[in-house]
């Protein structure tokens, strides 16, 4: 219940470029291999800012989605799921409403940063302001301690751990909690017991963090426990009282080493993108004109490879023995750059066959879409409303 898990949303910009891809989505695929993956589509995250235009919101995901499969996110690997299908992270937002400080939320940078950026629209709300809280819930909700985000991001997960601690501490309160949990240890079996009480002396007295991880293992291994018993021993571990939520780790994703067309970072905004699934003769052409460095105007004139954004792209595309030859043709004239550009876009091609292969099954036959959705969905909720079981119960709702 409380095994490593990874989860991360994005919201449903529509169609992604490479940029995403050789940033966030090739460090999804990775992980899907490595841990338990929940990837999402964060819809309302999207009307938090569009709520005066939602009329992509259902379009723009599906684009998405179908670009995560092209990418090679493996619906048979990773839980694809759409955020407002799963109506318990609304719930969860709520009630840690209740207990959420409003400076914390004031505090969050993203806040005052996003509101001077975009000036032309009034984000003085209150869905606005409780952003971070509704990712927070997206993250607790599934006992997540694993979140791959951007830097910006960061100050979003240093946040739900914040919120984790508060629950933890306002609702993991229990009477009689020292006693209760030495007799929670014992229900682990002798050998078991004893190492649980290694772990935790050296986590408390020497503060290893190895012990700690540790005793976590050591409590995921022991499938016997009621969840009373398991909340209160990983609580024990660290404090006083239960372990209802758990505080995750940011999993820093490295920025994208896609340069744009023209040499500035690729982005939406500023049209110097090339999209996933995008078709061949499209790709050639946009990497035919790109620019290239600008004091090479004459095919006869010497060039700079550390001044063309193409030299950039072999960063990415080309082995050593092509960058010797770009190089070595470039600063003495010797190769055209139009020559320099094929293997870019021999590479940009290669990369994407078989995305477009994997898209075109997707595009054809729309109800495959719907239904890894659909199934993702279902996986999620069952999960989500595990903990807010707990959650309810904690915090005095519970009526059955
Ligand atoms: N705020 C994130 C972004 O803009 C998207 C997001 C929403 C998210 N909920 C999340 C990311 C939960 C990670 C975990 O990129
Ligand atoms: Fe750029 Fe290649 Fe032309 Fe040199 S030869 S300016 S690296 S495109």
């Amino acid at each position: 219940m409380y095994a490593e898990k990874v989860l991360s949303g994005m919201r449903p910009t529509g169609r992604l470029h490479l940029g995403h891809f050789h940033g966030v989505l090739a460090n999804w695929i990775k992980l899907q291999h490595e841990y338990p993956c929940l990837f999402f589509v964060a819809d309302w995250h999207a009307l938090t800012t569009a709520y005066d235009e939602p009329g992509n919101i259902t379009d723009n995901t599906r684009d998405m989605v179908i670009d995560w499969l092209a990418a090679g996110v493996d619906p048979s690997q990773a839980i694809i799921f759409i955020q407002s299908k799963v109506p318990e992270h609304a719930e969860l937002h709520l009630l840690l409403s209740m207990m959420t400080p409003l400076g914390w939320l004031e505090r969050v940078p993203t806040y005052k940063d996003q509101q001077e950026k975009l000036t032309h629209k009034d984000l003085s709300t209150y869905g606005f302001l409780g952003y971070p809280l509704l990712q927070a819930a997206d993250i607790l909700i599934y006992r997540a301690d694993k979140v791959p985000v951007g830097e910006d991001q960061v100050p979003h997960i240093e946040f739900t751990r914040e919120i984790a601690r508060r629950f933890n501490h306002l609702y993991g309160k229990e009477s009689g909690f020292e006693d209760k949990a030495r007799e929670s240890v014992k229900k682990l079996g002798s050998k078991r017991a004893k190492l649980y009480a290694e772990f935790r002396t050296r986590f408390q007295e020497k503060g290893e963090e190895a012990a700690l991880e540790q005793a976590h293992e050591l409590l995921n291994d022991a499938q016997n426990l009621s969840l009373g018993d398991r909340e209160r021993l990983f609580g024990y571990l660290e404090g006083g009282g239960k372990m209802i939520l758990v505080e995750p780790d940011a999993l820093l994703t490295h920025a994208s080493r896609m340069p744009g067309l023209d040499g500035q970072k690729m982005s939406k905004s500023y049209g110097n993108t090339i999209a996933l699934r995008e078709d061949a003769d499209t790709i050639t052409k946009k990497i035919r004109t790109m620019q290239t460095d600008p004091q090479r105007v004459r095919r006869t004139d010497p060039g700079d490879p550390d001044k063309c954004p193409v030299w950039q792209f072999h960063q990415i595309y080309s082995n050593d023995e092509v960058k010797n030859w770009v190089r070595a043709g470039c600063i003495s004239a010797g190769i055209g750059c139009i020559e320099c550009k094929q293997p870019v876009i021999d590479g940009v091609l290669k990369e994407q066959e078989p995305m477009r292969e994997r898209a075109r099954v997707y595009e054809e036959d729309p109800q495959l879409v719907k239904n890894i959705i659909a199934d993702g969905c279902e996986k999620a909720r069952k999960l989500a409303q595990e903990t807010m079981r707990d959650v309810r119960e904690a915090m005095g709702l519970d009526y059955s």
